[in-house]
């Protein structure tokens, strides 16, 4: 039995960040004409009702999500994410939350595929639920990272793995480090994006450590912190790195990135950082 569940989580500063960004790197795969696939190791769900007991009892949304609902002056780069919060919510009031499967189907073309693992039960069966009969998704269940050497490389050569762990068990970082050097043997010029939790700095650098010794470049580093690094409470901020960024993502990211340091730090003035953990 899984104890982690992101409903408790849902629409938190953490998904925003992850979700914004990960829009915007469809986006720029789809520039091109020929197909792509998308990988979600860790899928969750799909859809999260903000109202139901679990989400309210921590109400991590109202620091995340809730902080740009509404809002009119929100930046361009984020418009296709709201718009994928938007679509969950027509009638104007935010009720819902979408998860990453549930973003990135807005993105997909007719000839693109989306393949969506999660080890949870009940979670695999919701995706069940919502994607069962989407000719161009596949829900499977098991170890995400179990999933990487099922489903990569993909018969496209091109696409997206998104590797968003719950880093509730003992040595993830090293788990998810490795995966990273798995996803790369196997597809070397895919973009591979890996979501990991601000936690305290001997463990990061033990981490970026561990990636950098994989011998992959082309690694772009992503964090934003919401809270001081003091702050051991709850999460203080998160990171991506992203294995092959296409190109001119690096340059929209850095904006976005600033805008969220200002929306969504909490009693402080937030951090944030971008460049290359490996150039190419
Ligand atoms: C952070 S949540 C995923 C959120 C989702 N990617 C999104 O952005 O909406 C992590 C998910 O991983 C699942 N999980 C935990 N360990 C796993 C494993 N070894 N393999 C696959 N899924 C796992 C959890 O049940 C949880 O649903």
């Amino acid at each position: 039995m899984l104890a982690y569940r992101h409903l408790f989580h849902a629409g938190n500063f953490a998904d925003v960040f992850k979700h914004a960004l990960l829009a915007r790197l469809l986006l720029l795969l789809a520039r091109k004409d020929k197909p792509f696939c998308y990988l979600d190791t860790h899928a969750g769900t799909g859809l999260y009702d903000l109202s139901h007991p679990w989400a309210k009892k921590l109400a991590e949304h109202r620091e995340g999500i809730a902080r740009l609902w509404g809002r009119k002056d929100i930046p361009e780069a984020f418009a296709p994410y709201m718009e994928a919060v938007q679509a969950e919510n027509p009638d104007g009031k935010l009720h819902f939350y979408p998860g990453s499967p549930r973003v990135t189907r807005r993105f997909l073309r007719p000839g693109d595929r989306m393949v969506l693992n999660e080890l949870n039960k009940k979670d695999f069966a919701e995706l069940k639920e919502q994607f069962g009969r989407d000719r161009q998704v596949g829900v499977h269940y098991g170890d995400g990272y179990q999933a990487l050497k099922a489903h990569l490389p993909p018969k496209e050569r091109r696409g997206l793995v998104l590797v968003d762990s719950s880093f509730d068990r003992a040595k993830e970082f090293d788990r998810v480090a490795d995966a990273l050097g798995l996803a790369h043997e196997r597809f070397a010029t895919g973009v591979l994006a890996f979501w990991y939790p601000l936690m305290e700095a001997p463990a990061i650098r033990a981490f970026e450590r561990r990636v950098a010794a994989s011998g992959v470049r082309k690694i772009l580093k992503l964090e934003l912190s919401v809270l001081p690094e003091t702050w051991s409470q709850s999460l203080r901020g998160c990171g991506l790195l992203v294995v092959n960024p296409p190109f001119g993502f690096e340059e929209e990211a850095a904006p976005m990135l600033e805008w969220m340091r200002v929306t969504l730090a909490q009693g402080g003035p937030g951090a944030c950082e971008l460049g290359w953990l490996v150039p190419e």
